[in-house]
Order: structure tokens, then sequence, then C-alpha cells
């Protein structure tokens, strides 16, 4: 196909992430060149089904896929073990093998479920990442992490399973609501604090990159941390930055303020933590680039009772926590302390 990029991710399985602007309707094509013609079960939600569920059905279905749909309500509130269930009866239904697969269509709530569920279904079938969100696009479908929410926790209950293609038509991104759209730059900043100074100065300057290219860097990074640390044992850890306290923030707002949203406010509390232990203090430089794309950075919670969420965080092991930390703009760090003294930062710096 013409005008598509490709980048490759080698972890537990080999699959291509293909960059094909307003490629959508080719997705079928791509597919076929990739995978025996099967049954397809698209998980998507509302929203996007309205817009893209017919193209990518009509293009799997005329290169020679059968198709069965399955559609959620829009939301982080759905991504619950009782919809990943409800997506299996279908499936069941339509009588899914092994040898078919599921295709997730939409932002990081449907990859993460639609992942889960290919992950446990029958043991593990494979599945396709089509992400029409730009948090989806640059992180959460690369890399194999699924998962579903349950009540003590974002995430909490998942599996790895790495995507057998990921494919990207940034055309979608063009329908998003701003605020959505304004929560994928959360990420994209994020892999600019951690491991990228050039592109961390590019997009500090809102409006003036080509956001493909800044995509397809992001994607880049993203393939290298997996490649290295597919098992989140160590350096994948880097890519949590402003997670734990974001995660913590969107819990208690109970799920009210967006992931990218609470993600942007937690590098900010991660910043003004890292400056309380002792390492140079980039807070304003961080909260400048966020603001410059709009985002409300106020913690409207208490040290204490973030910590009592961070305490069920999967990030923690044993006593201590690990945390992001920037050690200057393009280079994280991870710094392991005992919990107390992540309570202790926080009720040190304003949050
Ligand atoms: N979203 C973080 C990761 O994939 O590791």
């Amino acid at each position: 196909m013409e005008n598509t990029a490709k980048i490759t991710v080698k972890a537990s399985g080999t699959y291509d992430i293909l960059l094909a602007k307003g490629g959508l309707q080719h997705i079928g094509q791509a597919a076929a060149e990739r995978f025996k013609p099967c049954k397809i079960a698209i998980l998507s939600d509302d929203k996007v089904f309205t817009l893209y569920g017919k193209t990518v059905m009509d293009s799997l279905q005329k290169a020679g896929f059968t198709t069965v749909s399955h559609v959620i309500e829009n939301g982080e509130q759905s991504k619950t073990l009782d919809n990943v269930t409800e997506f299996i009866n279908t499936m069941v239904g339509a009588q899914v093998t092994r040898t078919d697969m599921v295709l997730a269509l939409g932002g990081g709530v449907v990859g993460d479920m639609a992942g889960f569920a290919s992950a446990i279904y029958l043991r593990g079938i494979p599945y396709i990442q089509v992400p029409t969100t730009l948090l989806a696009a640059v992180d959460s479908s690369v890399g194999g992490k699924t998962a579903v929410d349950i009540s003590a926790g974002k995430n909490l209950v998942g599996a790895f399973h790495q995507p057998s293609m990921v494919y990207l038509d940034t055309d979608t991104l063009s329908t998003l609501d701003p605020d959505v759209m304004r929560d994928g730059f959360a990420e994209v900043i994020k892999y600019g604090i951690i491991l990228d100074r050039n592109l961390a100065d590019t997009v500090a300057r809102p409006g003036t990159f080509d956001l493909e290219q800044v995509i397809a860097r992001c994607i880049s990074i993203k393939r290298d941390v997996v490649e290295q640390d597919e098992f989140d044992k160590g350096l994948r850890g880097l890519l949590n930055f402003g997670h734990t306290f974001g995660h913590a923030i969107e819990k208690l707002s109970s799920f009210t303020i967006s992931h990218g949203s609470a993600v942007a406010r937690g590098m900010v509390i991660a910043a003004k933590v890292a400056a309380a232990y002792g390492y140079t203090n980039y807070t304003n430089a961080i909260a400048k680039v966020l603001e410059s794309y709009g985002f409300d950075l106020s913690c409207p919670y208490s040290a204490s009772d973030m910590y009592n969420v961070i305490l069920s965080d999967k990030k923690r092991s044993g006593a201590d926590i690990t945390l992001v930390l920037p050690e200057s703009i393009g280079k994280c760090v991870l710094q392991k302390m005992p919990a107390m003294q992540v309570l202790e930062l926080m009720k040190k710096v304003r949050l």
C-alpha cells in the first residue's frame, strides 16, 4: 500500500505497526497480507463504531474475512470484567475459534479490553489493534499490555498479550473531541521528558510540528522499550512517568478526570516529588509545556487520599514503590523508595 510506513516490533511475537494515513478502507488488504482468511470479532465503542465500523467491516469482508461486532458504551466506565465477559459471550455465540482473531477498533479502553479478552478467550487468540485516539496510537495499542479496571483500581486485572498487527490511520484522529486529543498529548509529552530531549523540545511548541512524525517517533521509542523489557521488569517502568499519581487521581475522581488529564497532573506531582527528594527541580518547565496544551494541573486530593490508592497500585513491590522521576528533560530514572517515604514527600510538596 502506498504511503504506509511500517515499524516492526520484535517481542514474544513479531508484528508490524502500519502508519497508513487515510488508509482505513485498506485494512482488509493489510490483514490479508499477514493472516489467513478467518472470522474477526470486532470490539468497538458506540462513538467509534458509528464513525468507522462500516469502513473496517467492508474492507475486511472484501479481503475475505468474515466479521462479527460487539459495541460497548464509550468511556472508561466500560472497562470492566463484566463487559469482557459479554464480549466473550458474543464470540462464543459466533463460534470464534483459536484460528480466528479479535480486532480492537477504538481508543485505549477498547484496545485494553479487546486485548484482554483475546488473551483469555480459549487461552489466547490473536488480535489486531486499530487505535483511533492519539493516546492509543502512541501508547496503549503498542506493547501488549491488556487490562480491565476493578473497584480496587485501574488496570488491576490483565495480561501481557502482544497484538499481531497495529493499523493506524491518523485521519481517524481528526474526529476526536479536543479534550480527547489533548489527553493523547500528555503521553506524547511524557515520551519526550522520559527519553528524548529533541522530542520534548519539538512538542514544547504546540501546533508547530508534523504530528505524523511525532507519532512515529513516540511509537519507535515505545517499540525500543518494549523490545528490551516486554514484561515490565525494569526499563519499561519509565513509561509510567506520571502514572502512579495519575492513576490515583483518576480513581479518586471516579474516572471523571480523564487518563491524560490525570497523567499530566501526575507528571507535575512527580517533578515536585523529585525536587523534594533531591533532584533538580523541573516542575516549572514541565508544567509550562502542559499548560500550553491547556491542561489543568491542579490536584484536588490530599496526600493521604492519594497514598491510600497508590498502595493498591500494581507498580508497588512489597513495602516499596518505584517512582519515575525526571533527572533532566529527556532523562527519567526509576527511584525505588519505601511507600511511607512517598507519603512524606507528597505531604512535603504542595499537590
Ligand atoms: N503504558 C505503559 C506501558 O505500556 O508500559
